[in-house]
């Protein structure tokens, strides 16, 4: 399963020649690019075709491209015949950091983003950083987003290796990227695999930013305006600014962790994107959104440098406050 952008790279081409020199049957379902197919229609038109195609329960669902793709076969993969094995090959940087690995599947819901889907851990991932060569900058600067939260949540050396190698990961540099996917993709797995189905409240660590992310996303129509990687990029940065506000976090860390986002091309505050979101409308999505517990809001929080933690019962005052501020 890929798409259609995808599908006009050469990694496609790469992929068939290695199933047809294998001697595996493989057959191709192309869809539309976009964040509009992870949808009840997407997943349907997809299921049924991949039923069409005559499968078995041993057919392998193979997610070729980025996180719409993995996300929505990996769901169909986990629905159809009541589970397939699916494989991950990630095609953008935000695919391979992040939504390959840990078995989150799904699709939006008009009452907001992956509220419908179900765990269903790949049989495999597989990372080749080179195809993030032909990869829009402004994607590839998206998908940082997400490597760099990893450092952010748990890993203070990796923070400091990427302030000093983030920009030439970002230039094409292949090895260097390699080592910072590597090490970013650690990050979760470890806390994954402590908590693969968010019931302790490690996993939850992950959505450090996408309480603000969600909302702002919500906000924005899920289109190209904001893509997601930008909208964590502004959460983690309205985290550390909230946390700082609510005497979490020295200034000093918090200044750290937005002025690297910021050297790698990454916003801080909506208005950078010649964005607008009145704080009230901001505060009303993350009611909505699923990280809403008995009616308080959870955010994820930090004491600096690879120091989250989990926040239950801020006040939604300061929430307001810090939106009307840092807007
Ligand atoms: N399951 C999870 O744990 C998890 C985690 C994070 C994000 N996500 C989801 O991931 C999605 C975003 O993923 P994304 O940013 O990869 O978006 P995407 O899948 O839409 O890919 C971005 C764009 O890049 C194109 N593309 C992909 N690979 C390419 C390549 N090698 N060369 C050229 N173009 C290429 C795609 O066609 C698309 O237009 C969101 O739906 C988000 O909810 C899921
Ligand atoms: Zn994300």
């Amino acid at each position: 399963v890929t798409d259609r952008n995808v599908a006009g790279t050469p990694h496609l081409g790469r992929l068939t020649t290695s199933f047809a020199r294998a001697g595996v049957t493989a057959e191709i379902v192309t869809i539309e690019p976009g964040e509009a197919a992870k949808s009840w229609r997407g997943i349907e038109e997809l299921c049924e075709r991949i039923l069409a195609l005559g499968i078995d329960r041993r057919t392998v669902i193979v997610a070729l491209g980025g996180g719409v793709i993995g996300d929505l076969a990996g769901f169909a993969a986990a629905i159809l015949l009541r589970g397939l094995d699916v494989v991950q090959i990630p095609t953008t940087l935000l695919a391979q950091v992040d939504s390959s690995v840990g078995g989150k599947t799904g699709i939006n819901s008009p009452q907001g983003k992956n509220l419908i889907g179900a765990f269903h851990q790949p049989r495999r991932v597989l990372i080749d950083p080179t195809v993030l060569l032909d990869l829009p900058g402004r994607e590839l600067r998206a998908g940082y987003a997400e490597l760099v939260k990893h450092a952010l949540i748990r890993d203070s050396g990796l923070f400091e290796w990427l302030e000093e190698n983030g920009p030439a990961c970002l230039g094409g540099d292949v090895e260097r990227m390699t080592t910072a996917i590597a090490r970013s993709v650690s990050v979760k797995v470890e806390i994954v695999s402590r908590d693969e189905h968010e019931i302790s409240g490690e996993r939850a660590l992950l959505n450090f930013g996408h309480t603000f992310a969600h909302a702002f996303e919500t906000q924005a129509g899920y289109s190209s305006r904001l893509l997601h990687g930008e909208a964590v990029a502004l959460g983690m940065a309205a985290a550390y600014a909230l946390s700082v506000r609510l005497g979490l976090c020295p200034g000093q860390e918090a200044g750290r962790a937005r002025a690297h986002l910021r050297a790698a091309g990454l916003p801080n505050r909506p208005a950078e994107l010649g964005l607008a979101f009145p704080p009230e409308a901001t505060l009303a999505a993350m009611r909505k959104d699923k990280k809403v517990a008995g009616g308080q809001l959870v955010f994820v929080l930090t004491r600096g440098i690879g120091m989250a933690e989990l926040c239950p019962g801020v006040p939604e005052a300061e929430v307001l406050a810090l939106l009307a501020a840092d807007a």
